[in-house]
């Protein structure tokens, strides 16, 4: 038992195991995730329906998407992005590794008539020969990602951006970093049954990583037979950081908001939604 609470509380290196497949694949968690995104009212999974709508309204005023724009959408999910973007007309691409959610995305857009391109891939394997006018990556997910994949990611959208393209993320700021606090805690059947439809006991060990501005909620979730360990990492930046790295990968900072939908920049703001150019 003490050896199985040390292993529990044992805090590894940053970005020492990466498990997204386990949080987002997994046939139980992504029927749950799909039950978030799908939640009109909570910022889970996909935020709320109205902050959606807002921003997928600004980003086509924004970016000015005609017809003629191709975007593509990394970690599409069910597709509430890809979908009103296609509304407006742009010829749209997703891209997920959540078949549950590729599969509800493709029902969607036969549904309404939507001529949408969707890849079921993990994006960090993802290559095309295709240009896009537009790259879009929402929900802070670029902060799940090691500095390594962060910056092949970044190769990735290089090779495939048109020259005065660009790219859409959103990241947790140091605000959001500050406000985070080490803990460990333990729940039976942990978040209302997420991790297994049978019984479960789940551990929540949530580590902070000061020099490299990282925290993991590292989940350890115990069933009668089997233990595993899911990783949940996050990177947070500020202005600097931000443009640093995307100059390792030969882009700039063009704007920043607050979020992804044209807020303006706030420096108190836990998010902030940067668009990227290519530095020429
Ligand atoms: C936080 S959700 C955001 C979904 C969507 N962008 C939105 O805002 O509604 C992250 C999405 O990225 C997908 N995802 C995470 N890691 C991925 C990977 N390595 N390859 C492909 N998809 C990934 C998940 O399946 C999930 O749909």
């Amino acid at each position: 038992m003490f050896k199985e609470l040390e292993k529990i509380n044992h805090r590894p290196e940053p970005y020492e195991f990466y498990t997204a497949e386990e949080l987002w694949t997994n046939e139980h968690t992504a029927q749950c995730m799909l039950q978030y995104h799908l939640n009109e009212s909570v910022d889970m999974s996909s935020r709320n329906r109205k902050f959606i709508e807002k921003s997928a309204a600004w980003i086509i005023d924004h970016f000015a998407v005609n017809k003629k724009s191709k975007i593509i959408d990394f970690g599409c999910g069910p597709g509430l992005y890809t979908t009103l973007f296609a509304e407006s007309g742009a010829q749209v691409t997703g891209v997920d590794f959540s078949v549950n959610s590729i599969n509800y995305a493709m029902g969607t857009a036969a549904a309404k008539k939507l001529d949408i391109e969707y890849i079921h891939a993990n994006y960090l394997d993802f290559e095309s020969d295709e240009k896009f006018d537009l790259i879009t990556m929402i929900f802070c997910d670029f902060c799940a990602l090691s500095p390594q994949q962060r910056a092949k990611l970044l190769d990735t959208f290089r090779s495939i951006l048109k020259p005065n393209g660009h790219i859409l993320l959103d990241v947790f700021t140091l605000q959001a970093f500050n406000k985070k606090k080490e803990t460990a805690t333990y729940e039976h059947n942990q978040l209302n049954g997420f991790w297994s439809a049978d019984d479960y006991y789940g551990f929540l060990n949530s580590f902070k990583y000061e020099a490299e501005k990282v925290t993991l909620d590292k989940y350890t979730i115990i069933e009668q037979a089997r233990t595993r360990a899911v990783y949940n990492w996050l990177h947070y930046y500020d202005q600097a950081s931000i443009q640093t790295e995307a100059a390792a990968s030969g882009f700039e900072i063009f704007e920043v908001f607050s979020d992804v939908a044209g807020t303006e920049y706030n420096s108190a703001s836990e998010e902030m939604g940067v668009v990227l150019k290519a530095i020429k």
